[in-house]
């Protein structure tokens, strides 16, 4: 759960988390393909053979690397350092989780940041002031670094998903760290990162077309048209391997977590999509489109490619992105921590104890003995809903319990309560832990919401 005084009232706690996310992943993958994509350019600018081509390539690159400094450095670094906010605000259990498994894994990440912060700005500051050689080992080493943030990372945002056996079977025991490596290659770790590399080499391409659509057509076909042209086909590999990626990634989730994809996919008759399965087809779309406009107005016609174009092209990239995001965090639900713990920050095997002792009583967030500042309804609301429900926003409670009368919504509490193996919600919702009493003080709060105008 979040602190429980820190309450974003329609968009909800994980949306913040979700905007700073999504625009971080945008930036941050561009920093890893683009990263690569430097070097390569300059390798190819250097081998050309035509002495006008290759001047134009190089000044064309070195501005572009000053944008990717700019992009990179100044929107990639504060919003990363935005996230840790947000989820330290957020979720501060989970946060805690992962810093304590992962704090090598951490570390070992800022040094890389380190690097790759230095050498680009050396890179963009030494274009035509040190020797070709010197200059282009700068852009690998650039390169090198910023891949092994993503290779890094990529082992903490796929442990969340799937821990993996042999690290559920410690934790909590206080000797997690000894399976670190387990929890770092863990059975989502290569499908994603393979997945992520191939969204980081078509971003390179998609921030490549926006400099590059700024170059004026009819003054200098012969750069415009060799560099669109290069530049879109950036895309290519990604649009290939990415259906095959995208289903051996959902092969390595566990069933229960498949089975919100395929919620949807079996109902698709009955018109009940769940959320993941249409965040799957806006992704389709979206990246279908990419591949259209790119192809016939990039590939096509490069003289005419403008700028309006390739920032459609971008925005289609950002809601693919967002699309993808939001899909992984429904995957993952009720859990934060798959199978360990739940989004609402109650780990799996608490929830036992919960029900006997009562929900505030094992609470971090009280004044002590279970008091707090708010009802003991709403202290619980607080602490097991809002991480997932506002009351009139995002997944609005009022609305979704709208027309139940007390017993009503006393019977779902209940059953949320209950958390029988059959009951549906199961596959998005964690278990109402409480006692007895905590059911009966959730319950009157909501009902004093929903049928009392209160
Ligand atoms: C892990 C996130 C999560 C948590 C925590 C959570 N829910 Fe939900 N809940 C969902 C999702 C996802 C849905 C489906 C929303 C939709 O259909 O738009 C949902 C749906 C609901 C519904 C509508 C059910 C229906 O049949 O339409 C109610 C009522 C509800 N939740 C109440 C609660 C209550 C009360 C709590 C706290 C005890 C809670 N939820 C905690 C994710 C969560």
């Amino acid at each position: 759960m979040n602190y429980p005084f820190w309450e974003i009232p329609i968009l909800g706690s994980g949306w913040v988390i979700g905007i700073i996310a999504i625009f971080h992943v945008m930036i941050s993958q561009f920093a890893v393909g683009g990263g690569l994509y430097l070097p390569v350019a300059e390798r190819k600018m250097q081998r050309m053979t035509d002495p006008v081509l290759r001047e134009a390539w190089r000044k064309q690159l070195a501005r572009h690397s000053k944008f990717f400094l700019l992009v990179t450095g100044v929107f990639g670094t504060v919003s990363g350092v935005g996230i840790w906010f947000a989820i330290g605000l957020t979720h501060p259990e989970a946060t805690s989780t992962l810093i304590h498994n992962f704090v090598f894994g951490w570390a070992i990440e800022w040094v890389f940041f380190l690097v790759e912060l230095t050498t680009i700005a050396v890179y963009y500051y030494t274009w035509d002031k040190i020797d070709d050689k010197l200059h282009l080992q700068v852009g690998w080493v650039y390169a090198i670094a910023s891949a092994f943030t993503l290779i890094i990372i990529n082992g903490i945002l796929s442990f969340m998903l799937t821990p993996g056996d042999a690290w559920i079977a410690v934790a909590g025991t206080g000797q997690e760290a000894s399976k670190f490596w387990n929890g770092f290659f863990n059975p989502t770790y290569w499908p994603s990162l393979f997945l992520r590399s191939c969204v980081c080499c078509s971003l390179a391409g998609v921030w490549a077309l926006i400099t590059a659509s700024r170059l004026d057509g009819d003054k200098q076909p012969e750069l415009k048209t060799s560099l669109v042209r290069w530049s879109a086909r950036w895309l290519v590999p990604s649009f290939l391997a990415m259906p095959l990626l995208m289903i051996w990634y959902y092969l390595c989730v566990p069933a229960s977590q498949q089975a919100l994809l395929t919620l949807g996919i079996d109902t698709i008759n009955a018109g009940t999509f769940s959320a993941v399965t249409r965040m799957a087809l806006v992704i389709v779309l979206t990246s279908a489109t990419i591949v259209g406009v790119t192809y016939f107005l990039a590939y096509r016609s490069p003289r005419d490619f403008s700028l309006s174009y390739a920032l459609a092209v971008l925005l289609l990239a950002l809601i693919a992105t967002g699309a993808g995001e939001y899909s992984r965090e429904m995957l993952r639900k009720p859990y934060v921590i798959g199978r360990w713990m739940y989004s609402n920050g109650t780990r799996v095997p608490a929830v036992a104890r919960i029900n006997r002792e009562g929900y505030l009583k094992n609470s971090l967030w009280t004044w002590g003995n279970g008091a707090t500042s708010y009802s003991r309804g709403e202290a619980i609301f607080r602490g097991e809903c809002s991480s997932c429900h506002t009351m009139d926003g995002y997944r609005p409670i009022r609305t979704l319990l709208a027309g139940r009368d007390s017993a009503n919504i006393h019977n779902f509490v209940q059953m949320l309560h209950d958390y029988k193996p059959d009951m549906p919600y199961r596959k998005f919702m964690p278990p109402m832990a409480g006692t007895a009493q905590d059911v009966d003080d959730l319950s009157n709060y909501l009902n004093a919401k929903i049928n009392l105008g209160k």
